[in-house]
């Protein structure tokens, strides 16, 4: 099994155990069957000289899961600074925006849609968007999707892009499509994006939990240096201590996951380097001065709290948490596991790893499939070395996940 792991690992820095040994074990076992290969060596002959086989094998193991609006505060984010840094630039100039990985389009057409809806000129905006995944990139060039793209709370978006046809899939329009130009490239490719940036804006969301450290560092290198100055990197939810460490700077949009390049500017106290980034003064507005309300709104005391820790002022919004949580009538079920996760969030971005995963699993008790949670929860087992931990717990999310898209 070892060599498969490690071909894979070269080719497109995936760490076979955030799949979970048995899933590479169960796919190399499939494909053993469909080349009618007798055993594993007479596989791995097979795998080392066939292009065609390394491809179908790369699709075998990607996990390709994206939605429309994902985490849509970070589009709101989105739509916010492209104003704003529009307003900086020369008015024949135009934004730079990256998707990478794409997956099968549904993210770099919703950062098209989002920007629009915002009243920018589709001129004024151009993005590149790139998968290892020919499958991904192919179904994202059609551009027609059924209802497993759809998963948010808020669809309004959808009637305003979409044509329904008479399957009842979705067809994109064609203006949103031209938004994009879509590329299949590996991520490691030195060559995929030598000439490329620099980039205003860079989605590089949900890959890095399936690299090893090394590929995520080399990651990290590769979007710093192709994001602009004044730009933003955003990642996915539970990868943001990839680029903490890597010394890039958190913006303080809490639920953007949003990143500027690095170094951080000096702190008074240093104490672990997720605090210290998450402290650093944010070199854009925050989530709160852009008037960016979250995307649901939550119950009145609760979205005060919210907004506080959107600007950073972490102790006022955990007093707040602590008032919600200990006054009469305390919240329950879903509202509770909300304020549990936003106290974890708050723990976190001071430092304090050990009570947000207390209140990570305090937020699981009650809401088993809250995805925000399990994603929080995998990065800290990561953090403090527990491999298998986060690997079962992302497994456990991309059960979830295949659930609710049923
Ligand atoms: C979970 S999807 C994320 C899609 C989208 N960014 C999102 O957050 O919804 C992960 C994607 O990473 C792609 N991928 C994995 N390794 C890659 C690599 N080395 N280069 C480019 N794409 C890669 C996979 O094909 C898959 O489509």
């Amino acid at each position: 099994m070892k060599r498969f792991e490690q071909f894979l690992l070269t080719c497109i820095g995936l760490d076979a155990r955030s799949l979970g040994t048995q899933v590479l074990e169960r796919i190399i076992q499939e494909r053993l069957l469909a080349t009618r290969s007798p055993d594993r060596d007479a596989y791995w002959q097979l795998l080392k000289r066939s292009t065609a086989e390394q491809k179908i094998l790369i699709e075998a193991v990607v996990v390709p899961e994206t939605w429309f609006f994902r985490d849509p505060e970070a589009l709101l984010a989105l739509a916010k600074l492209a104003q704003r840094r529009l307003l900086q630039i020369r008015p024949d100039q135009g934004l730079r925006l990256l998707s990478l990985p794409c997956s099968s389009g549904e993210e770099p057409y919703s950062m098209a849609m989002a920007l629009l809806d915002t009243g920018i000129a589709a001129q004024r905006f151009r993005i590149d968007a790139i998968d290892i995944s020919g499958r991904g990139v192919d179904q994202a060039r059609r551009g027609i999707y059924g209802s497993n793209a759809f998963r948010g709370r808020t669809l309004d978006y959808r009637a305003r892009h979409f044509t329904v046809q008479n399957n009842n899939q979705h067809r994109l329009n064609d203006n949103v499509r031209a938004c994009v130009e879509l590329r299949q490239g590996n991520l490691f490719d030195a060559s995929l994006l030598a000439s490329a940036g620099p980039y205003d804006f860079i989605f590089c969301r949900n890959v890095l939990i399936y690299l090893d450290s090394a590929h995520q560092r080399q990651t990290a290198v590769l979007l710093e240096a192709l994001l602009a100055e004044g730009g933003a990197l955003f990642v996915g939810p539970s990868e943001t201590p990839v680029l903490l460490r890597h010394g890039m700077q958190s913006l303080g949009l809490p639920l953007a996951f949003a990143f500027a390049r690095g170094p951080a500017p000096a702190s008074p106290q240093p104490p672990t380097p997720d605090a210290a980034a998450v402290r650093a003064r944010p070199v854009l507005p925050s989530m709160a001065a852009l008037r960016i309300q979250p995307a649901t709104p939550a119950p009145a005391t609760l979205e005060q709290a919210h907004r506080l820790a959107d600007q950073g002022r972490w102790d006022e919004a955990l007093a707040l948490c602590e008032q919600l949580l200990h006054d009469a009538p305390r919240p329950a079920g879903g509202d509770l596991a909300a304020l549990y996760y936003l106290l974890a969030l708050i723990h976190d971005a001071r430092g304090d790893a050990l009570t947000a995963d207390k209140l990570l699993r305090k937020t699981l008790y009650l809401e088993s499939d809250h995805e925000g949670a399990m994603a929080h929860l995998a990065a800290l087992l990561d953090l403090q070395g527990d491999r298998n931990g986060a690997a079962q717990l992302r497994q456990r999310a991309r059960r979830v996940l295949q659930k609710q898209a049923k």
